[in-house]
């Protein structure tokens, strides 16, 4: 296909048919896939020729999500995986090895963090956390065995972000690795690869679903690296679902439109929040108030869905303000239609210790809102009540 835009990419990219000639993509919902002959299945299973063997390997519904995410990430190629998480995890397992050692934001997603120092950790698997913005931090943190940087830009709750540009170049530097976990923003509004990044780590159950539907995951990066991950995705089975990849695959088509009506709501709830009496503070990368505005300005197309506040008078407000919404709904999830609300300390960031939490500047008094796509005036209607 000749190179086209984003929003073409987004439809048209992936996109193969079948003898039927059916318009939406089809979906392959098999396990695995017949051969020829014996001696078919023989040249299949030695890589002499390419095709499907088996869906924990390779499924065409699966193929046309990665290929389609990997054309709008701008990366050569990409890993479909079971979900964030997983895909997280087999980066890690794929790239690195027992004695290697990573630095990581300690401004992460919560279960990124766990899955760090309880389970990566088990592989003698060293870590060091950082302040995602301290790029001396990065810098004082690597060691001679250092493979890894982790990060999440902006990150999630509280909209902390890193110059990707500045931290690659040290990356790079020193021969280490630098991965960017996208899922807040999507390459709708955030291209990391072109800014530097080694790999981009997607959880798509959030915005590239878009509405809450099922769990999935994706890293993308150079064939080399992605041939690494693939081997063990293979092999360790944390593959993606045909049926999820055809959700995700479709939820696609909608992506930039999506995430620029998110950042539009986002933006009027947060004004609307920092001129609120009952709230402390506001954290939206869109104000001119956040301290990374700026910067964000410069490497990103767009604010994202995610505003962050503290209210007066603690957790107890701020568990009666989440109680006294009607219609926003009470979960972790992010990056739905349906605005949803949540209390990080207790929940997303429920496992950290009290310490972490102080680190990672997750208050008792702080509540998430990931802004959906209702009507802005009846999110805010529904959250004033409360405050
Ligand atoms: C930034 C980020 N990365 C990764 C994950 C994990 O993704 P999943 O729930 O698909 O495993 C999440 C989940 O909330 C997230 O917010």
């Amino acid at each position: 296909m000749k190179e086209t835009h984003f929003d073409t990419k987004a439809i048209r990219e992936g996109y193969s048919i079948t003898q039927e000639q059916e318009h939406s993509e089809a979906m392959f919902l098999t396990s695995s896939f017949i051969f020829e002959s014996a001696e078919q299945a023989e040249r299949r299973f030695s890589h002499e020729e390419p095709g499907n063997v088996y869906s924990r390997f390779t499924n065409p519904t699966v193929e046309s999500f990665e290929k389609k995410l990997s054309s709008l990430e701008g990366s050569q190629a990409c890993v479909a995986t079971a979900s964030g998480m997983s895909a997280i995890f087999s980066t890690i397992m794929a790239l690195l090895k027992s004695g290697d050692h990573i630095v990581a934001s300690r401004n992460m997603f919560g279960t990124s963090i766990v899955l760090l120092n309880t389970v990566v950790s088990k592989f003698n698997i060293q870590i060091s956390f950082v302040e995602l913005c301290n790029i001396e931090e990065w810098k004082d943190s690597i060691r001679d065995n250092t493979k890894l940087f982790l990060l999440e830009t902006p990150s999630n709750p509280l909209g902390d972000v890193v110059d990707i540009k500045a931290i690659s170049k040290l990356a790079k530097s020193r021969d280490i690795l630098l991965a960017v976990d996208n899922a807040i923003l999507t390459p709708a509004l955030q291209n990391p690869i072109s800014l530097g990044a080694d790999i981009v780590i997607h959880s798509a159950t959030k915005y590239i679903d878009g509405q809450g539907r099922c769990l999935a995951g994706a890293v993308l990066g150079s064939e080399q690296i992605i041939d690494q991950v693939h081997s063990f995705v293979r092999t360790a089975g944390p593959s993606l679902s045909a049926f999820n990849a055809w959700i995700v695959l479709k939820s696609l088509d909608t992506l930039s439109l999506r995430m620029k009506a998110h950042s539009d709501n986002a933006l009027k709830l947060a004004v609307w929040l920092e001129k609120h009496d009952s709230v402390e503070k506001v954290y939206y990368l869109g104000l001119k108030s956040h301290p990374n505005h700026e910067l964000a300005k410069q490497q990103q197309s767009g604010f994202g869905g995610i505003v962050s506040f503290e209210v007066k008078g603690g957790k107890k407000k701020a568990f009666e303000l989440i109680n006294s919404t009607e219609m926003l709904s009470i979960t972790a999830n992010l990056g739905d239609t349906k605005t949803t609300i949540t209390h990080p300390s207790s929940t997303t960031h429920g496992r950290l210790s009290d310490d972490e939490k102080v680190q990672a500047g997750i208050k008792d008094s702080l509540i998430r809102v990931s802004v959906g796509l209702e009507s802005i005036d009846d999110v805010i209607d529904d959250i004033n009540k409360g405050l």
